[in-house]
C-alpha cells in the first residue's frame, strides 16, 4: 500500500467540479478527493493507483456474485447486440425479462407470484406504497393511509420512501416524516432493555398494536421492515421476531412489507430472508443482488390476492398508472438471469456454509478492547465500537471513529462500511472462500489495533 499517486489530477478536478456524490459530506468530500476504482475480480477490486483491496462490502451491498463474471459481462453484450431495449408498455415484453419474473415467482416465498420491475431499490419501495394505495382505494377502504415502519430502517432515498426510512440524515432539511409516515423501536438487541429474545418480540409486538391503535386500525394500511436493518447499523432481530410482526399484522388487518433489498440474493444464507422464517409477506421488494450490481435493476413481488383486486379495479380498457420506461429492461434482465444461475451453481450454497464460517471468525473479534458487539446473519455483520465495554458508552464524536476506521482499513488493505454511529458494515460477495474471509478478518484485526482508540 502507499504506492506514488498515479492518477491525473484532472479526474479528481473533474469529480470536485462536477460529480454530486450520494450520500457523502459534500464539503469534506470536495476536500479529500475521489477514490478512483478501476477493476475488479472475484472479492477484490484495484483502485486507479494500483492498490488491491478485498471489498468486504460488496460495492454497495449489492456485488453478491463478485466482481469479473464473463459469462455475465457475456449475456449482457449478447442481449445488447440483439435487443439493447424493449419496453413492457404497449402490451410489449422481451424474452429475457419475462423469463425473470417467471424465474423470480418460482424462487420467491408464498403466493408473490407477480413482479414489477424497477430501477433500484427506492423505486421498488416507492411502488409498493403507490400499490397499497390503490388496493386499498379498490377496496373502498379509502382510509387507509397510513405506514408504519421501524425506527433505523432504510427503505430507500425517493420522496415517498425515505420518509418510511429513519435515518436522520435523510429526513434533516427534507421536511420528513410525512404525516402519514410512522416509525416504532429498532428490535436491536444490544441497545435495548429487555434481556431476552423473546422480551424484544413481545415489545415490538405491543409497539405495532400501540402504534395501531393510535392511529385507529381503520386508518392503517402497512408495516413494513427489513430483516437485517442494514443502513441503520447491521442490526439484526432475534429470530422470530420478523414471524411474530407478520402475524400481528393479519391480525389487525395491515398489509406486511418485507424489503429484502439487502436480504435478497443470498446476503443471509438462502436465496430470501424470508425462509428463516418461513415468512409470506403481502408485498416484497428487492433489487442489488438481483443482478449482483451488473446493471440496475429492482423488483417488486406482489401476492396474488393484492394483484387480482389491483387487476380488477380498474375500467376495461384504463391502464395501471404506474411504470417506468426502464421497466423490464431487457439487458439488466439477462444480468440477473445469469446471476441468479450462478447463485443455483453453487454460490447459494456457499453462502450458507462460508456464511457460518464468517459468523464463528467475527465473534473471535469480540475479545477486542474497543469492540462492544458484535452481530451478523449469513454474511451481512456489524461490528460496533465503544469506548466503554461495560457501559456499552458510544465514543466521542471529535474522535471521528467512522472516517478513522475508513481510512485504517483502506491502508490494511480491506473496504468496509464505517456508518456514522461508529459501526463497521460487512457484506462481502457470497462467492467469498473460507482463506478470503481469514483474510478480511486478519486485515479487520489490523485496522482495529492500528489506531482505533476510542
Ligand atoms: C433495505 C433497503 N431498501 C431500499 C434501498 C434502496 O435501494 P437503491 O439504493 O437501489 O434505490 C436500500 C439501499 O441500500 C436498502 O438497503
Amino acid at each position: 500500500m502507499g504506492k506514488k499517486p498515479m492518477l491525473s489530477n484532472s479526474l479528481i478536478e473533474k469529480d470536485r467540479a462536477h460529480y454530486f456524490h450520494p450520500v457523502v459530506p459534500i464539503r469534506a468530500h470536495e476536500e479529500r478527493g475521489v477514490t478512483v476504482m478501476q477493476s475488479g475480480k472475484g472479492v477484490f477490486l484495484t483502485d486507479a493507483n494500483g492498490n488491491e483491496l478485498l471489498d468486504g462490502f460488496a460495492g454497495l451491498w449489492c456485488v453478491n456474485a463478485g466482481y469479473g463474471h464473463e459469462s455475465v459481462v457475456e449475456a449482457a453484450a449478447e442481449q445488447m447486440r440483439r435487443l439493447p431495449y424493449a419496453t413492457g408498455y404497449f402490451h410489449f415484453g422481451s424474452e429475457p425479462a419475462i423469463e425473470l419474473a417467471a424465474k423470480l415467482a418460482e424462487l420467491s416465498p408464498g403466493d408473490l407470484d407477480h413482479v414489477f420491475f424497477t430501477l433500484g431499490g427506492s423505486d421498488a419501495v416507492d411502488t409498493v406504497v403507490r400499490m397499497v394505495r390503490y388496493y386499498f382505494n379498490a377496496r373502498g377502504e379509502t382510509s387507509k393511509k397510513h405506514f408504519i415502519a421501524l425506527e433505523k430502517g432504510y427503505h430507500g432515498s425517493s420522496s415517498n420512501g425515505v420518509g418510511l426510512t429513519a435515518l436522520p440524515v435523510f429526513h434533516d432539511k427534507f421536511d420528513l416524516p410525512m404525516q402519514w409516515q410512522h416509525h416504532i423501536a429498532s428490535p436491536f438487541p444490544y441497545r435495548n432493555d429487555a434481556a431476552t429474545g423473546e422480551a424484544i418480540i413481545a415489545q415490538g409486538v405491543a409497539n405495532l398494536k400501540a402504534k395501531v391503535a393510535e392511529l385507529g386500525a381503520d386508518n392503517v394500511a402497512a408495516f413494513i421492515m427489513e430483516l437485517v436493518q442494514g443502513s441503520g447499523g447491521v442490526i439484526v432481530p432475534p429470530d422470530g421476531y420478523a414471524r411474530a410482526m407478520q402475524d400481528t399484522c393479519r391480525e389487525l388487518g395491515i398489509l406486511f412489507v418485507v424489503d429484502e433489498v439487502i436480504t435478497g440474493f443470498g446476503g443471509t444464507g438462502p436465496m430470501f430472508g424470508c425462509e428463516h422464517e418461513d415468512l409470506t409477506p403481502d408485498f416484497l421488494t428487492t433489487a442489488k443482488g438481483l443482478t449482483s450490481g451488473y446493471a440496475p435493476m429492482g423488483a417488486m413481488f406482489v401476492s396474488d390476492r393484492i394483484y387480482q383486486t389491483i387487476a380488477d379495479a380498474a375500467p376495461d380498457g384504463m391502464p395501471f398508472g404506474h411504470g417506468f420506461t426502464y421497466s423490464g429492461h431487457p439487458g439488466s434482465a439477462a444480468v440477473a438471469l445469469e446471476v441468479i444461475k450462478l447463485y443455483e451453481g453453487g454460490m447459494i450454497e456457499n453462502a450458507k456454509t462460508v456464511g457460518a464460517y464468517f459468523e464463528a471468525q467475527l465473534k473471535t473479534v469480540l475479545d477486542h478492547p474497543v469492540v462492544g458487539d458484535v452481530r451478523s446473519k449469513g454474511l451481512l455483520a456489524g461490528i460496533e465500537i465503544v469506548s466503554n465495554k461495560d457501559t456499552k458508552a458510544k465514543p466521542a464524536k471529535d474522535k471521528d471513529v467512522p472516517g478513522r476506521l475508513a481510512k485504517t482499513g483502506y491502508e490494511n488493505g480491506v473496504i468496509f462500511r464505517a456508518f456514522a454511529d461508529d459501526v463497521i458494515g460487512l457484506a462481502p460477495p457470497i462467492c467469498i472462500s473460507e482463506a478470503e474471509i481469514d483474510l478480511l478478518i486478519t486485515r479487520l484485526r489490523a485496522t482495529l489495533d492500528k489506531r482505533i482508540t476510542p
